[in-house]
């Protein structure tokens, strides 16, 4: 019998860095997305409304159909009204809006997704609520307890709870004054003091200029040789984590741009071994600090220091946690899902629904929509669809064929999991330079992860543990290691995807094809996007870079495309050369002139981006997004780009004028600029 009844709604909202949306219906997710995928900007965050927009468009619904909304805005509790937030919101007065802090929403993302009934939840990351704000602190150990009229500058920065029973407790929490008065160093933290997300933040800054996910430093490390740095970062006393700073000031050679970053790679990388063998130094006191204080067979971890694999791996196996559910968005992306589920959990005191386990919690899209895509590009590619779409993928990978992977609806956090994913044979040792300069235009040295069938992952790797989300690494076992070259790290380590049948049924099987005609069950799997953008969301972004690329093959659903006689013209010469000639004209005794000083974003056919960062002492251009807020960001052709840049007062306003090129923000200074930085 069918039921007539109409599904209840709670959507959950993160206003944070890292924003997005989450709707549960009946309890169970029914559609998520980070806003970063929609607006192209990676990180994107703050005003939640095309993230909302998304999810309710998702499901055919409309505010009205919601029972409850809930938010996190990590600074402030929106005390002065829900319908603007860095701009205006969808949010009106007649829903029900419940606000709560931020290691709270955390707790319950990882609360909502894990498969633990009762588990012990543990949240790190670099900055959390005030300790004014926080509605999580009764019955708990609080370290600090400032005067009131100071409780605003202590955040959290780790957070501890049981879960049992259907009830959440707080354990423990620990908060640090921020950090903004060591800003003389060149690796001050930008968040909370003492804080390990802090840290690890700042020196990825330091490392990489800030442009890129702090990740990468974790990729960087294995490069790097022990001994070199020996002296102690962390203090670690009481159950705490303190950051001593006096060794700050030994580290004056900030990375500048990629040329520098080249040219002084053994430097940083000795750096990045150093924190990131520091950093689970602390990590794991943390961990074992808090068991003791409640002890737990399970814990379920969130927070951004969340995304350390490598750190993750060691808590599993050195720790007296027997598992470990870590949250695949446990950056401040997975607030929302966490929000949602409060909602459901403890203000409609509703029965909890077991998460299915599936990531890809974005919209699928459907084969008309598909099929317009494709017809829209139709002069350059050819397609077929084909019923089995997966067999004929698996002959082409093991081919040597380097694929894009577009399957239902977009993953859910940072990882790529066989739903927008890049997929190639791990057994060609050329596969990851190839990729890596041809088609994602990232640095050398940043490995490739594998995605393996779950029944085999101990066949491959030393590993009896499942990894769902490619979240802890394992290593490779010896005999396996000069079959599988393009997936390993330089310390023979993996992050490891581990693809089960009963979440991913076609990538399953996509790997057990490829099995059959192979012999192994792996397949590289990076994420389907360019170095510095967003994973590509819908078809037609997936269809642009296939065109611009050189992937071989792009398969959307069941429709396997082929790039067709006539190419589309490369982008990727054109850009490059753009970006060379901009790095030549800074050079060029370029002074940042009065009224053009801040940040210029150049979004290039939606495919790639370029940062002209006039905003310090040392400006740069950078390719990718800045993590701060543009002044401008300027959306143009690559085919149009010197027709602008030559000739800005004919041509570059005709452009305008036909919406060809788009500025948002002051469109003199964005003139002014192309005035004043004349290519070479
Ligand atoms: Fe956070």
């Amino acid at each position: 019998m069918t039921s007539s009844k109409k599904p209840l709604y709670v959507l959950g909202t993160g206003l944070s860095h890292d924003g997005s949306a989450c709707l549960l219906k009946d309890g169970r997710i029914c559609v998520a997305i980070e806003k970063e995928r929609i607006t192209r900007r990676k990180h994107d965050g703050l005003n939640d409304t095309a993230a909302i927009q998304y999810c309710l468009d998702a499901e055919g619904i409309s505010l009205n159909d919601v029972a409850l909304v809930v938010q996190n805005a990590n600074f402030g509790m929106l005390k002065h009204g829900n319908d603007w937030w860095y701009g205006p919101r969808l949010l009106n007065n007649s829903l029900p809006v419940i606000t709560i802090s931020h290691h709270l929403a955390h707790a319950y993302s990882a609360i909502g997704t894990s498969q633990f009934e009762d588990a012990a939840i543990i949240i790190i990351d670099g900055c959390g609520s005030g300790l004014d704000d926080c509605i999580d602190l009764d019955g708990a150990i609080v370290t600090e307890n400032p005067p009131e009229e100071l409780r605003h500058l202590y955040f959290e920065k780790d957070s501890y709870y049981t879960y049992k029973n259907g009830k959440l407790t707080t354990i423990f929490k620990d908060f640090s004054p921020s950090g903004a008065s060591l800003k003389g160093y060149p690796l001050y933290p930008p968040t909370t003091m003492h804080s390990i997300g802090g840290l690890y933040l700042a020196v990825s800054m330091y490392v990489f200029r800030g442009f890129e996910d702090p990740g990468k430093l974790m990729g960087l490390a294995p490069y790097g040789r022990p001994g070199v740095y020996d002296f102690e970062i962390f203090e670690l006393k009481d159950g705490r984590v303190y950051v001593r700073y006096d060794w700050m000031s030994n580290f004056d050679r900030p990375c500048r741009n990629p040329e520098q970053f080249k040219d002084n790679f053994q430097y940083y990388a000795d750096i990045a071994y150093w924190v990131q063998r520091e950093v689970e130094r602390a990590i794991l006191y943390v961990f074992n600090s808090r068991y003791e204080l409640a002890p737990s067979d399970l814990i379920a971890y969130a927070g951004g220091v969340a995304l350390n694999a490598v750190a993750n791996r060691r808590i599993l196996t050195e720790t007296k946690f027997k598992d470990i559910y870590i949250h695949p968005a446990a950056g401040d992306n997975g607030v929302a899902v966490g929000c949602a589920y409060y909602g459901w959990l403890e203000i409609l005191k509703k029965e909890r629904v077991l998460h299915s386990g599936s990531m890809a919690l974005g919209k699928p899209y459907p084969a008309q929509s598909i099929r317009e895509a494709l017809a829209t590009h139709s002069s350059s590619l050819k397609y077929s669809e084909e019923e089995n779409s997966v067999k004929k993928t698996a002959e082409l990978l093991a081919q040597g064929k380097i694929v894009g992977w577009f399957q239902g609806g977009s993953e859910f956090g940072p990882r790529a999991l066989g739903h927008r994913s890049i997929l190639a044979d791990p057994r060609k040792p050329e596969t990851r330079h190839f990729i890596n300069s041809n088609i994602k235009f990232r640095e050398d040295f940043r490995p490739f992860a594998p995605s393996v069938l779950e029944e085999d992952v101990s066949i491959y790797f030393n590993c009896n543990y499942t990894s769902r989300y490619m979240i802890l690494i394992a290593d490779v076992k010896p005999e396996w290691a000069k079959s599988m070259p393009s997936i390993i790290h330089e310390d023979q380590s993996a992050r490891i995807q581990t693809v089960a049948q009963s979440i991913s049924p076609k990538y399953h099987q996509l790997l057990c094809d490829f099995k059959k005609i192979t012999g192994i069950s792996v397949l590289l799997n990076t994420s389907f996007n360019r170095r510095g953008m967003p994973i590509v969301e819908t078809p037609e972004e997936a269809i642009r870079f296939f065109l611009n690329s050189d992937l071989d093959l792009l398969v959307i659903d069941n429709f396997v495309i082929y790039k067709g006689a006539v190419k589309d013209q490369k982008h990727t010469n054109i850009t490059d050369k753009f970006i060379q000639n901009l790095r030549a004209a800074l050079e060029n005794s370029f002074a940042v002139g009065s009224g053009i000083a801040g940040t210029y974003r150049f979004d290039i056919t939606g495919a790639r981006a370029v940062t002209i960062d006039l905003s310090t002492d040392n400006p740069v251009i950078v390719e990718g997004v800045s993590s701060t807020k543009s002044t401008a960001i300027i959306e143009i052709a690559e085919s149009d780009i010197d027709d602008f840049w030559n000739d800005p007062q004919g041509e570059g306003l005709r452009l305008i004028q036909d919406g060809k090129v788009k500025i948002n923000g002051p469109q003199g200074k964005v003139m002014k600029l192309v005035n004043s930085l004349r290519l070479v």
